[in-house]
């Protein structure tokens, strides 16, 4: 048979990126190859995001460029998937104005799209097939991953925290977590296969196991997958403070395979913009947990975060209150935000919007502070020796390689390419903004 090929598109979160990896699995189980040529596939899949303005707008960009191949090449099948499918406005608007869409499916329908693929091609229609709900955890579906030596493994789906900007607990569903021993098999067989990092990835790993009644926590999950003979490094993203327990915490101190690093947004420095976000805690209870982490770990661990800059009603001493959070802890790295409004959600309502010039202002005072912080860190890995997995060459000199120090910082260093999906030693031998630079010993 000819070689058939697919082209996946993908937007947003690790989440999705994990989802992209599972749809390449059944793409391939059922013969077809991956391309990075548009124009040669017979499948084009894209994989949205709807957590801001921005993801909306990209996704229709991308799949308005798609109307001149479907032209070309009328067997190509198009589908698109993911958390904007969730939304029926966007069903709508797809139905409407992009006739060249043939698959629409969502979140809960992922292990669907094989068969799908068949019932397009078999009777050339077009298919909406999107479900409101979720029918369960589906397990044993196959993957094609990024990469050989580091892999995404899903621990919780959906979220039931309702901040009140957030679109997922509406795209993603209610949370349900993955059997601890459908995830400890999983992970031996990574293990098994060469896999020496993995990334638990959940909206909020913290709550694992909570909803379902589980006796292990998300802190004895961590503990056991510590026990895994070939894994080397433990990663977990995203954790929401209010759920951070002092189990994980001494997980740190205990745990020699869990990476020193930990992603713990934040959102906003004032107790009163937290409160109107429904995050369920204050400035006080989050730097409390700094507090903890650091003394866990004899202050080495990195801490990132996320930031929302002009939610509704944010004052400006609101966001000052922002900017010395920033300054007190001093992030290793942090995602950054414009508030953007999502239709569906409770903040879409709040009549005290912020004006985009406010938000853009706010937010440039915002990076100026954190960059400071961040050249301040990465300073103080000047002549320390890292431990550092290395991922491929950097992207500016194919010389040169690149890779992650356990606390998650980029190194770029001179080696060989044999280095890479190892962990090497590198001496670091200056730290810039966003990077480091070193020399493997
Ligand atoms: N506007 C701006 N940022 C948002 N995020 C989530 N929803 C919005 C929104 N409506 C950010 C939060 C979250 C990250 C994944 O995206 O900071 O932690
Ligand atoms: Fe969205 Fe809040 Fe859930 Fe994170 S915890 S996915 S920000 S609702």
């Amino acid at each position: 048979m000819k070689d058939r090929f697919y082209y996946i598109m993908t937007f947003g979160c690790q989440m999705n990126e994990h989802d992209s990896e599972i749809m390449a699995g059944m793409l391939e189980e059922m013969g077809y190859r991956e391309t990075e040529k548009r124009a040669e596939a017979s499948i084009i899949v894209i994989n949205t995001c709807s957590i801001r303005d921005n993801a909306d707008k990209r996704f229709f960009g991308s799949l308005g460029q798609l109307k001149r191949l479907k032209r070309e090449n009328p067997d190509l099948i198009v589908a698109v998937c993911g958390c904007m499918m969730q939304q029926q406005h966007i069903i709508d608007a797809i139905k409407q104005k992009y006739s060249w869409v043939d698959i629409v499916f969502g979140t809960h329908n992922l292990h669907c799209l094989p068969e799908l693929i068949n019932k397009v091609i078999n009777d050339r229609q077009k298919i909406v097939d999107v479900w409101d709900e979720h029918r369960g955890v589906f397990e044993g579906l196959p993957s094609k991953r990024k990469y050989d030596f580091k892999a995404l493994v899903n621990i919780t789906y959906g979220c039931n925290n309702f901040c009140t900007y957030c679109i997922v607990p509406y795209t993603r569903g209610r949370e349900r977590s993955r059997k601890p021993e459908d995830i400890l098999s999983e992970v031996r067989e990574l293990a098994a296969d060469g896999v020496k990092e993995v990334m638990l990835l959940g909206q909020n790993v913290n709550s694992y196991g909570i909803a379902d009644g589980f006796d292990m926590d998300f802190a004895d999950l961590i503990y056991a997958i510590n026990e895994i003979e070939g894994i080397e490094r433990i990663r977990f993203m995203t954790s929401h403070p209010k759920d951070l327990s002092d189990k994980l915490i001494g997980a740190f101190r205990d745990c020699d395979k869990l990476a020193n690093h930990i992603h713990l947004p934040v959102q906003a420095g004032s107790s009163k913009v937290l409160k109107r976000m429904n995050r369920r805690y204050t400035r006080e209870d989050y730097l409390e947990l700094i507090r903890k982490l650091r003394e866990a770990t004899d202050g080495t661990i990195a801490i990132t975060t996320d930031i929302i800059v002009g939610f509704p009603g944010e004052t400006e001493e609101d966001f000052s209150e922002t900017l010395s959070l920033m300054e007190e802890v001093k992030y290793d790295s942090a995602f950054t935000f414009l508030y953007s409004i999502r239709k569906g959600t409770p903040a879409e309502k709040y009549e005290d919007q912020i004006p985009e010039e406010v938000k853009h202002e706010r937010f440039n005072r915002l990076r100026d502070i954190l960059d400071a912080g961040m050249a301040d860190n990465n300073k103080k890995y000047e002549g320390r020796i890292e431990k550092v997995l290395v991922e491929g060459s950097s992207k500016t000199n194919i010389k040169t390689l690149t890779g992650r120090t356990e606390s998650m910082k980029i190194v770029n260093f001179y080696g060989s390419r044999d280095m890479i999906g190892k962990i090497v030693e590198v001496r670091i031998t200056e730290g810039k903004t966003y990077s480091l630079v070193g020399e493997v010993i």
